[in-house]
């Protein structure tokens, strides 16, 4: 007897009614493979230019991605059943647009973790787990990809989102050699065992479009003290990489624009671009703070 795998029963009407009355237009889709969703919807819109009709709001579920995209040109792995990998398109006119992609991170982790507990965003747009008290590192949970693309003056978004939802099988033969303990990703099983990739998109869906809604009318502001309860950078001494340049400083949270304070011997940066990687420091697996540095006032 082979062990054919169980085909997945995804929450499409029930989404559907939790999110059309509020977003009329929005269609729900499926699919067991294709590229990317992001890549799709960025095609279907591109492909759409020529009516000139409204975007309507889709979402575009894969059950498997053969090239998942990640944040600055990284890749996305994932797999059917252990991942979640999906992208919301829709036409959005914010008062404005600064601190898009923290809103989404937030309301996931809201989503997944109303109290605070477990869920940290680490700027701009990582979900991450944070560190276990048996001293395990923090870890990865999931990863937003917000792209856009103009018709006229109309805005589209695609904003992808991947969450690891099973422990991934890690191949420990290839990591043998590995110098550093290799960490495998965090996932939304090791908070809540029963849940799964369906139930986990109808946990998240409807409260994103909410907050998208409320992000288009008052803009990031209302979400910067959400954001502050679960900065896990905050106090810690980070490095930004910006192509070939390289800042250190403390992370001083974000400000009412969504932009990341970094405190530098040399002052306050205000840290505006995504195409940044910003990598929190630690000494001896502790924590490493800034040194003080005179004149210079921490944040
Ligand atoms: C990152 O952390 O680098 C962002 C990862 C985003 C992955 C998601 S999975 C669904 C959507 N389709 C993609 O190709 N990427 C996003």
């Amino acid at each position: 007897m082979t062990d054919e795998p169980q085909p997945i029963r995804w929450p499409a009407e029930a989404i559907w009614q939790a999110v059309e009355p509020s977003l009329p237009g929005f269609t729900v889709e499926v699919l067991p493979e294709i590229d990317s969703t992001n890549s799709e919807l960025m095609r279907r819109f591109r492909g759409s230019l020529a009516i000139p009709s409204q975007a309507d709001p889709v979402l575009l579920v894969a059950e498997r991605q053969t090239a998942g995209r990640g944040r600055l040109g990284r890749n996305w792995q994932s797999s059917p059943g252990g991942s979640l990998t999906f992208s919301l398109g829709l036409a959005l006119e914010p008062v404005d647009w600064s601190g898009l992609s923290l809103v989404v991170g937030i309301s996931l982790a809201e989503s997944l973790d109303p109290l605070a507990g477990t869920i940290g965003l680490k700027w701009p747009n990582d979900v991450w787990l944070r560190s276990g008290h048996k001293g395990e590192p923090e870890r990865k949970l999931a990863g937003i990809l917000v792209e856009t693309a103009n018709r006229g003056d109309q805005r589209y978004v695609v904003i992808g989102i991947g969450i690891n939802i099973a422990p991934l099988e890690l191949d420990f033969e290839a990591h043998a050699n590995a110098l550093t303990a290799v960490v495998p990703p965090g996932c939304v099983q090791d908070l809540a065992p029963e849940q799964d990739a369906p139930s986990t998109l109808l946990k998240v869906l409807p409260q994103l479009i909410q907050d998208l809604q409320g992000f288009a009318q008052f803009g990031f502001s209302p979400f910067q003290a959400r954001f502050a309860r679960r900065d896990v950078l905050s106090g810690r001494t980070v490095q930004v990489l910006r192509g070939a340049d390289t800042v250190a400083g403390e992370a001083c949270g974000v400000n009412e624009a969504g932009a990341l304070l970094v405190h530098t011997p040399a002052g306050m940066n205000e840290i505006t671009s995504s195409e940044v990687s910003i990598r929190p420091l630690s000494v001896d697996g502790a924590e490493a703070r800034v040194a003080p540095h005179s004149g210079a006032r921490p944040c």
